[in-house]
């Protein structure tokens, strides 16, 4: 556990006069790519993160030169439209939206944002079919999807998209098996038709600078904007966050592989423990014929609704779900997201520096 427990604890390191030409240089070829992609300063996206990622924390991080992303699969279509237009009246600067291909109201949300010309859609939950695709990239926007292997980031690219984020299973919220570091030395080296984002526990610039130089076009970063000033969080969830060391960021448990739910990385509390028997329970009526798979499944499922909100809006640390990658270890306090990029580019452009 980290000592320091309140919510702006250690300052930035940044303006430490760690640049140079050179390191200025390096950082800007080995971004260049991915800054005109998605036509930033900065190759660093804010990753969207249910009922957190809103206007006020989208736009302060394209304000400052990342991109951010709404999370538009948490909102009703309704309220997607409204987070665009307030982010819109907070920045001029490009920012996209994530949507759950998987989510009933898909349709919906996906027809605002091509409404309103969305300039990049980061599209979760599987692979989206031809037609999703070519609707997106009809109205002009380009497409953004996960690659969890190999194999899936050579069918996204049959498929026509314009770039990948490959997501490693240190990230916070839902996660696939394979660690970051692993997903980037399988995919990196193979794929150059379509820039590639790297994220899943990361906190610094020197491992965003390690991507870089493996070919990545640059990152994304949950975790370290979650416990940002601009962001919506409440407090009791900033300082659970601020609290707690890489090793406190678990997988949710999994007793039985025939109830195939995607795990997810969060914080251990009462609500992770409870998730174990509440699942032992349902397995054991399942078990006993008393319930279907379908329903023990259903269960499981259900038992997390709307528990990140929960731990999110209302501050519920025990029974909400304290979503946070590995990466949570490096969010020592709330800062500004200018502090959070400022310190992000000054390690990365050091790391160029000395290497
Ligand atoms: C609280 C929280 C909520 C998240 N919600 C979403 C989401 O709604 N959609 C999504 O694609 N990714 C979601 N993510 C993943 C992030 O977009 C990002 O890829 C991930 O946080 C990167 O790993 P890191 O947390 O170690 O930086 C969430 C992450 C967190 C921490």
């Amino acid at each position: 556990m980290k000592h320091d427990h309140t919510l702006s604890a250690r300052q930035p390191d940044i303006a430490s006069g760690t640049g140079s030409a050179v390191a200025d240089q390096r950082l800007a070829r080995a971004t260049e790519r991915g800054r005109e992609f998605l036509g930033t300063r900065h190759a660093v996206m804010g990753g969207a993160m249910a009922w957190v990622s809103d206007h006020i924390l989208v736009s302060a991080i394209s304000n400052n030169g990342g991109f951010g992303v709404l999370a538009g699969a948490a909102m009703r279509p309704q309220e997607l439209q409204q987070e665009i237009d307030a982010t819109r009246g907070m920045t001029d600067q490009p920012f996209g939206v994530n949507l759950v291909t998987l989510h009933p109201s898909f349709d919906d949300s996906l027809e605002i944002c091509l409404n309103e010309k969305v300039s990049h859609v980061v599209v979760g939950g599987g692979i989206p079919n031809a037609k999703t695709l070519s609707a997106i990239q009809t109205a002009g926007s380009k497409v953004i999807c996960f690659a969890p292997s190999l194999a899936l980031a050579k069918r996204l690219l049959k498929s026509g998209v314009d770039a990948l984020i490959i997501e490693g299973s240190e990230a916070g919220g839902h996660i696939g098996p394979t660690a970051t570091s692993v997903l980037a030395q399988e995919i990196l080296p193979h794929i150059h038709d379509v820039p590639v984002f790297v994220a899943g526990g990361i906190g610094r610039g020197e491992a965003i600078a390690a991507y870089l130089r493996m070919g990545a076009a640059g990152c994304q970063l949950g975790t370290r904007f979650a416990c940002a000033k601009e962001s919506v969080a409440h407090d009791d969830f900033k300082r659970a966050l601020i609290r707690a060391a890489a090793r406190d960021a678990v997988i949710s448990p999994k007793l039985d592989g025939m109830f195939n739910v995607i795990p997810v990385r969060a914080l251990r509390n009462k609500a992770m423990d409870e998730f174990r028997t509440v699942q032992s329970e349902l397995l054991a009526k399942f078990r006993n014929e008393e319930i279907s798979q379908t329903e023990a499944i259903n269960g499981i499922e259900s038992f997390w609704s709307g528990r990140l909100r929960r731990a999110v809006w209302n501050g519920d640390t025990e029974n909400g779900s304290l979503m946070a990658g590995q990466s949570v270890g490096a969010v020592t306090g709330e800062w500004t997201v200018s502090d959070i990029l400022g310190e992000l580019i000054d390690q990365a452009r050091s790391a160029m520096r000395d290497f």
